[in-house]
């Protein structure tokens, strides 16, 4: 990541200095400016965060501050004053101001302001690039996260949309991304300007799904009055997404089997063969392998599905791109509900990460679009996911049974099971038990627990 420059504007000499030392020590470019004229100067060699003086020789804080965001309404600044109006404080919060600090300041303390400004301007700019990239509905970038898994995803998926006629498995959790991924495959391939036509497996009784897939006859069931194309001759030249394939039946195994092997089928109650050049991309969330050793499905159609297999992880195996993903999510939301949202605070990170996610990115979704719905703050807090902490908030969820319990037992069981959900990680564990990382090891030799953390 490129070094981010900071620009401090203040015409006491002293205060220049003693800010600009610290700062470089921490490790950022650092510019000076003694007036607002000379400010707004700097601001064209690149800027990401302002520490701005109230009192200038030749104008005030405020004024510098809306032209700077008229100038790059992204940049962030940090005023410093001595003389804080609540009426002042409000006006440069409405500019967008990200911070007041009074002085006299402590170093430490606008250090770690500054640090965690650009925090977020960070995942905010790397979200908006993720958005620009995606000019094309389902490009690449659509695909948010930064780890090792995630990268490695979107390389596999941009290798496998230039092979444009294989078919495609995804496996994966639900919620974990797999419907997105298919689109992403369809819209990178040279296959995008045909359609994308999808159906879910389980959603349809057999005969329904063998209509749709494969259209019918005029008069070939009871209600088929007319002739109907399916969804594989709609798709000519395009790209059939099969979803929850692990629910079809065994006679449209064979059929879709057949179709894959010679590419043509024929419609229901119909003689003719049709062709078409479609590439199916099939997704499940159950483990074909094994329905295949049970005879659930069919291990040839397996093999035929499985020629360039996507595992989709779980997010609990990616928990870095949390933060990412939840920035990404609040973007969308912030247009879609017309709010300004900033952010999430670190401990509502922390609450996040430390979680299991059963239900994967679409359950993180769901409780970022919740909160935003229901809170009026700047920043999601902790508190704004009720769901996840209620277990540890509401008294009514833990009704003493009545033969009483065993309370040392208790409290070494869910300090276990915290631990064992966090992987070991004492401090997201103690975000799970409303402890700081001190009082969860205080607890973890209490009660002679030997823990060896996995890595990851
Ligand atoms: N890596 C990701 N980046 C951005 N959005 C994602 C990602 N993974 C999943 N999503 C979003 O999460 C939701 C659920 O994903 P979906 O593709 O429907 O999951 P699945 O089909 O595996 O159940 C969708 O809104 C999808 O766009
Ligand atoms: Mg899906």
């Amino acid at each position: 990541m490129p070094k981010a420059t900071i620009l401090i504007v203040d015409d006491e000499a002293l205060i220049r200095w003693s800010l600009s030392e610290r700062l470089k020590a921490d490790g950022y470019d650092v510019l000076e400016a003694e007036t607002g004229k000379a400010a707004i100067e700097q601001l064209s060699g690149g800027v990401d965060l302002v520490l701005l003086d109230y009192r200038l020789p030749d104008t005030d804080g405020v004024t510098v501050l809306r032209k700077m965001k008229e100038f790059d309404h992204d940049i962030l600044v940090i005023l410093l004053t001595a003389f804080a109006s609540v009426e002042t404080a409000v006006e440069a919060m409405k500019l967008g101001a990200y911070h007041f600090a009074n002085k006299p300041f402590n170093l430490d303390e606008v250090a770690a302001t500054v640090e965690r400004a650009l925090e977020t301007t960070r995942l905010r700019r790397e979200v908006r690039q993720f958005r620009s990239n995606a000019a094309r509905p389902y490009s690449l970038q659509r695909i948010v996260g930064g780890s090792a898994a995630i990268t490695a995803l979107r390389h596999l998926v941009a290798r496998v949309a230039v092979t444009p006629s294989s078919t495609v498995l995804l496996t994966g959790e639900s919620g974990t991304g797999k419907d997105l991924l298919a689109k992403v495959i369809h819209y990178a391939s040279d296959r995008s300007s045909s359609p994308f036509m999808n159906i879910t497996c389980s959603a349809l009784p057999e005969q329904l799904l063998e209509a749709e897939l494969f259209g019918h006859e005029r008069g070939a069931f009871t209600d088929a009055r007319m002739q109907k194309k399916g969804l594989l001759e709609t798709a000519d030249g395009g790209t059939v997404f099969l979803d929850e394939i692990g629910e079809m039946t065994p006679a449209l195994q064979a059929k879709l089997l057949r179709f894959l092997e010679e590419k043509s089928f024929k419609r229901v109650g119909g003689a003719a063969d049709i062709h078409v050049d479609v590439r199916v991309i099939a997704a499940t969330n159950r483990d074909l392998a094994k329905e295949v050793a049970s005879h659930a499905f069919r291990a040839d159609l397996f093999f035929r599905l499985n020629v360039l297999p996507i595992a989709v992880p779980p997010l609990r195996q990616h928990p870095k791109d949390i933060p990412l993903l939840a920035e990404y999510f609040i973007d969308a939301f912030n247009t879609e509900f017309r709010k300004r949202v900033l952010g999430a605070t670190p401990s509502a990170y922390a609450l996040l990460q430390s979680y299991g996610w059963p239900g994967n990115v679409r359950e993180l979704r769901n409780l970022i679009e919740r909160a935003m719905l229901l809170s009026d703050s700047d920043r999601l807090d902790a508190r704004d996911f009720p769901a996840m902490t209620t277990a540890i908030s509401a008294d009514s969820e833990f009704e003493l049974p009545p033969a009483g319990v065993d309370l040392e037992q208790l409290e070494r069981s869910l300090l276990l099971q915290a631990l064992q959900r966090c992987r070991g990680n004492q401090t997201r564990a103690g975000a799970l038990l409303g402890l700081n990382r001190d009082q969860i090891r205080y607890r973890i030799e209490k009660f002679g627990l030997s823990l060896t953390p996995e890595p990851h």
